[in-house]
């Protein structure tokens, strides 16, 4: 078999690359090893960027985000008993806009499909090969068992933390930094319209919590919980409880549900460099994670593989590699302004077990200088709706 781009994994960043590339004429197989249901059902992040919103817009996938999209202009942040709101409208003119990845995923497989794209689920036994060469090979067992071989003119590692692709760069070539957090967070899903009209992130000695959304009828909620905690550990009048505690602000209701879905993640900061290794390209979390606090993921995948597209397009049409071979530094540049900004979201946030008072109080002084600064509340909302550089006057 024969393709101009193999792309490893069919999340956001390789559903996005292979929509991206047949709006410009590339033809791509993208190979997935779960299913089609299982990708589509997996729940995950809830916050699109500005700029994502318009990548989506631009290539033709926002009829349902536009409609079933929610756009929310700030944040609440919640310390020491209070609530302040960030106005990210007023502090930067834009805004981001909650619609589940689920969702994400749904409307590009939809759309890959009803134009005949290649999207194989269900394979197996990835293997990239030749990848320094102009003819990189991507092999797979295919879901009737069948072992194929696909001669690229590039391939393209969007297969996520855990995927192959990676490891196909030498060690030596490559480096890592890398850092672990010592608290996971549980998320829930609940049947209940949401208590708020802007997410809430609260600091609180007992651990952070977020309240989130996915619609008018459902909530999304997480809490801190430790980095090796069993999910049996909390029943779910246990994560209510918790929740309430958490939130509790005079004159203010928490709406309880039904909890439709639950669920612990661990919390990683990761880069690996290059993001390129001849002809193999790697995006999304294939080559960084970031913690979940600032919701920056997704977005980052997003935004890796719409520059691949352009990057793609210029070397194998116009045979120019100038963009492929800028395409790692550009993009670690904005891998690097998310790492940090997720890291200090973060730790500004989550308590530390162990860490003494200092902690705490270094925390709220941060919280209260965010929400009354300004310049502190603008850097926080450009750094949430996506920060473009721009260049400084003088
Ligand atoms: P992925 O979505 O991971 O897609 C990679 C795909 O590759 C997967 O479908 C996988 O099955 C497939 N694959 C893996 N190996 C192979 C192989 N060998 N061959 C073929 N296919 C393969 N971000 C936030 O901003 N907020 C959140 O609340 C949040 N929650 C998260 C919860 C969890 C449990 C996880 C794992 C991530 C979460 N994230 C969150 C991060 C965000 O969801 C990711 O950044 C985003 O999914 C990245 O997209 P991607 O396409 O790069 O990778
Ligand atoms: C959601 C996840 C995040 O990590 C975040 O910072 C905000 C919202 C969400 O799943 O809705």
């Amino acid at each position: 078999m024969r393709t101009q781009v193999g792309i490893v994994g069919a999340g956001p960043a390789g559903l996005l690359l292979s929509h991206l590339l047949a709006l410009r004429g590339i033809e791509s197989i993208v190979v997935e090893t779960r299913s089609r249901e299982y990708c589509e059902a997996r729940q995950r992040a809830g916050v699109l960027e500005s700029g994502s919103v318009q990548v989506l817009r631009d290539a033709g996938l926002a009829e349902r985000l536009d409609r079933e999209g929610l756009e929310h202009g700030g944040i609440y942040l919640q310390f020491a008993g209070e609530r302040r709101h960030v106005d990210f409208r007023d502090l930067t003119g834009r805004t981001v806009t909650v619609y589940a990845q689920t969702e994400v995923v749904k409307d590009l497989i939809a759309a890959r499909v009803a134009a005949g794209g290649a999207i194989e689920f269900g394979i197996s036994d990835t293997e990239v090969d030749a990848v320094t060469s102009d003819k990189p090979i991507l092999r797979y067992t295919g879901a009737d068992g069948v072992r194929r071989e696909v001669s690229c003119d590039a391939i393209a590692g969007c297969d996520g933390f855990h995927g192959i692709c990676r490891a196909a760069i030498p060690a030596d070539l490559q480096t890592v930094w890398e850092s672990g957090y010592p608290y996971a967070w549980l998320g829930i899903l609940a049947g209940v319209p949401p208590s708020t009209d802007e997410l809430i992130y609260a600091h609180h000695q007992a651990g952070f919590a977020l309240h989130s959304l996915r619609s008018p009828e459902l909530s999304r909620l997480y809490l801190q919980v430790p980095p090796d905690e069993e999910i049996a550990a909390w029943p779910d009048e246990r994560i209510w409880a918790e929740l309430q505690r958490r939130f509790a602000l005079p004159g203010w209701e928490l709406k309880e549900g039904p909890v439709l879905e639950k669920g612990i993640t661990p919390m990683r900061s990761f880069v690996s460099s290059p993001m390129r290794y001849g002809r193999l390209f790697l995006a999304g979390d294939a080559a960084h994670i970031v913690p979940p606090t600032g919701a920056k993921g997704l977005n980052l995948a997003l935004a890796d593989v719409t520059m691949l597209a352009g990057a793609l397009t210029s070397l194998l049409r116009q045979g120019s590699a100038k963009l492929a071979d800028a395409y790692s530094g550009t993009c670690l540049e904005r891998v690097w302004r998310a790492t940090h900004f997720s890291w200090w979201m973060t730790t500004m946030l989550h308590s530390t077990p162990g860490a003494g008072s200092l902690e705490a109080q270094l925390q709220l002084s941060q919280l209260r200088y965010v929400t009354s600064s300004r310049a502190a509340a603008t850097s926080l909302a450009e750094n949430y709706v996506g920060y473009r550089p721009v260049p400084m006057p003088g």
